[in-house]
């Protein structure tokens, strides 16, 4: 299937007091038409950044960027930054977590989407007007004839994270880049909004790259999934296979780490250890610090090994049985 959006080694380094770091490194990523790809890793592993790099958003603290992200024939990383403008909202948009810091608090949603019509396209206010009702009528709110009028603060946090994805979706991009939609609602928003993403990627044909740091969230939502620590992709295959036969330590703990209603009762599980700050990235695999299985040749650096539609980033793997969704979480 051809790609929608093909990153390819991906790079970004920031400038800090300490000197440069580098929050990515050589990252690649592919989504087809229709087809949904979650990009997963705890808090601090550079999805965020990933993120914002292919939407031409980094802040000024970005020293350096590399590679591409080829969107059609277009490069984003190299397009000049009036077609690059033009090109975020129409062929590609992102929604982020928390919906408030995304709209605007002053103005009605209904003007905040047809804003976003008009920027694009050539069309009346009336006919804009429509396809904001429109649009607020497929990401299922409630009421959205009368709901135009109102402002973002009288409005859910699910009802607010709708508009967002309305917002996100009304100009019909052909890529979407979800940053932790669902992270701030609480599980049953979450799934309702989950569903609403797959059914208008399905219904449009939007190629969809899920961020979240739950892997839960992936295995209701996509096809395929690639898992980010510190800075790299780590592991790439199909979500059955991720969960059922991880083949990095770090994916096993994350499936270990999903939440689960059985389980409401006990603690839940996280990997021992946190991601490594940039400035003191170990020089060998990434996650030696705390994977259980760490012995000498982890030391050395980990290149991402690609076999039969699957990459991993462990030099042990072959050696490894590691504890997926069926062997590990349920006992
Ligand atoms: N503006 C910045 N300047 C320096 N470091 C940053 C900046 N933004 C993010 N980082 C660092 O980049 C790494 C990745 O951050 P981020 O992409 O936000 O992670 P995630 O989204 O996976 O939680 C973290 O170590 C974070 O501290
Ligand atoms: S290379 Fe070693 S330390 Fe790194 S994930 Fe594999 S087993 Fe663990
Ligand atoms: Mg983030």
């Amino acid at each position: 299937m051809a790609a929608a959006l093909e990153v390819r080694n991906l790079s970004v380094y920031f400038q800090t007091p300490e000197g440069e770091v580098q929050a990515v490194r050589d990252l690649s990523l592919t989504v087809a038409a229709g087809e949904i790809v979650g990009l997963v890793g705890e808090s601090g592993s550079g999805k965020s950044v990933t993120a914002l790099a292919i939407m031409g958003l980094l802040p000024p603290s970005v020293s350096r960027t590399s590679g591409s992200a080829l969107l059609g024939d277009r490069d984003l990383l190299a397009l000049a930054p009036d077609r690059l403008v033009k090109a975020r909202g129409r062929d590609i948009s992102m929604i982020f977590q928390e919906p408030m810091t995304a709209l605007d608090p002053l103005f009605r949603i209904g003007d905040q989407i047809t804003e976003t019509v008009r920027a694009h396209h050539r069309v009346s206010r009336r006919a804009a007007a429509d396809r904001a009702i429109r649009i607020l009528t497929d990401v299922g709110l409630p009421d959205p004839a009368a709901r135009v009028r109102a402002y973002p603060h009288q409005l859910s946090g699910g009802m607010r994270q709708r508009v967002m994805i309305a917002i996100a979706l009304v100009s019909e991009p052909a890529v979407l880049i979800a940053d932790e939609p669902t992270t701030s609602l609480d599980v049953t928003v979450q799934a309702q909004i989950l569903g609403l993403l797959a059914e208008l990627s399905r219904a449009h044909g939007t190629a969809v790259v899920l961020i979240t740091h739950d892997l839960g969230v992936v295995a209701e939502t996509c096809s395929r999934v690639h898992t980010m620590y510190a800075g790299e992709i780590v592991e790439e295959c199909s979500v059955d296979e991720a969960l059922l036969a991880p083949k990095h330590p770090y994916t096993s703990g994350l499936i270990q780490a999903i939440p689960r209603a059985e389980k409401r009762r006990q603690p839940l599980y996280s990997i021992p250890g946190r991601v490594p700050p940039l400035t003191a990235m170990p020089s060998g695999c990434r996650f030696e610090p705390r994977c259980e299985h760490a012995s000498e040749s982890c030391r050395a650096a980990q290149p991402l090994e690609r076999r039969d539609g699957r990459a991993v980033r462990c030099g042990r793997h072959g050696e490894l049985t590691l504890p997926g969704a069926a062997s590990g979480v349920d006992q």
